[in-house]
């Protein structure tokens, strides 16, 4: 039986399927992830590993894991896979794309709502006894119906945003490195460039993958460019924008909200200057956290697994060309 380490316990009926297949070492912490040098020293003995975006697969694991073959990253983001060296290495890496489009989209707008319409603030307001009457100017927020809702990345999770706006009779624009046409069409969405969606969005949301090529892509020049009433949302990657930079656009109220997912460092330091504003909405990365699809999630990662240890194509692989080499 292939060996194979699973970096966190993940939905019971993915961990039994495994199990009938493979020789699981598991890790037993639900909330804290192994040190990197126990993934280290585990993937010396195995054939698989089954982690989570919070384990990083670089240089030193993939050296010590001599006889590893696939690597399932159990979310559909897999920058903390070190993809290029893993393919250099022949070992099949997958993801869990599909699953959790609707999911994160849900958090994208809970977040957007929230953030636009102050309900976190609110609600702490509300037990800190501080309500005393209704009151004219109490909480005033800014209105999403017919609202322009700018999408940074037009991928799965981007037009899934993008549909739910048309409900709201938002105005739709985006941004991507290449254009949409069929999407353009189904969702009557406007492509623009980056400038042009910065300016011009009530609500700019970032679904744009973590590359060298997207960290801070949203800084201090961009935040300059939204408007004084926009909202940023991200529920992509938090290195995606600069996080100092948003912290004093917001306290200077130069944007007049955000609704963060996820950060430049996670779990967020309890001293971060975001933690001190009342105009952000801040969750603890839980973009896909609903019972079902954290369960789909887990049941795709163990298919790619198992697929990729028997040598056949996984479902999602992210370097398909290490099974034809
Ligand atoms: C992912 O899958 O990349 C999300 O960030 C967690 O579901």
């Amino acid at each position: 039986m292939a060996k194979v380490y699973v970096t966190r316990p993940i939905a019971e009926e993915a961990l039994t399927a495994l199990r009938a297949e493979v020789e699981v070492e598991l890790w037993p912490e639900p909330e804290v992830p192994p040190p990197h040098e126990v993934i280290v020293e585990q993937v010396r003995a195995a054939e698989g590993l089954l982690c989570l975006l919070t384990d990083s697969i670089d240089a030193a694991v993939l050296s010590a894991g001599e006889r590893l073959r696939v690597i399932s990253n159990c979310a559909v983001g897999y920058d903390n896979v070190d993809v290029a060296a893993a393919t250099a290495r022949g070992i099949l890496v997958c993801n869990t794309p599909g699953v959790l489009t609707e999911t994160t989209a849900d958090l994208a707008w809970a977040l957007l709502m929230s953030a636009a319409r102050r309900t976190a603030e609110g609600d702490g307001y509300l037990r800190a006894g501080k309500w005393q009457s209704w009151s004219p100017q109490l909480l005033l927020g800014q209105d999403v119906y017919g609202a322009a809702l700018g999408v940074v990345g037009l991928g799965r999770i981007g037009a899934a945003v993008a549909r739910r706006g048309k409900g709201f009779g938002m105005r739709l624009l985006y941004t991507d490195v290449e254009r949409k046409p069929e999407v353009e069409r189904e969702l009557d969405i406007e492509y623009v460039d980056l400038e042009t969606l910065l300016h011009t969005a009530d609500f700019v949301s970032l679904h744009a993958p973590l590359t060298d090529d997207t960290v801070h892509f949203i800084g201090a020049e961009e935040l300059a460019l939204m408007k004084p009433t926009a909202i940023l949302v991200n529920t992509a990657r938090g290195p995606l924008v600069d996080q100092r930079a948003l912290a004093e656009a917001l306290r200077e109220r130069r944007i007049f909200a955000a609704g963060l997912d996820v950060f430049e460092s996670e779990p967020i330091p309890m001293d971060d200057p975001l933690l001190a504003l009342e105009n952000v909405v801040l969750l603890p990365h839980v973009g896909s956290a609903s019972v079902a699809t954290r369960t789909l999630m887990a049941k795709m990662a163990v298919e790619n697994l198992v697929a990729g240890l028997r040598g056949q194509r996984p479902p999602h692989p992210v370097n398909p060309e290490v099974l034809s080499s």
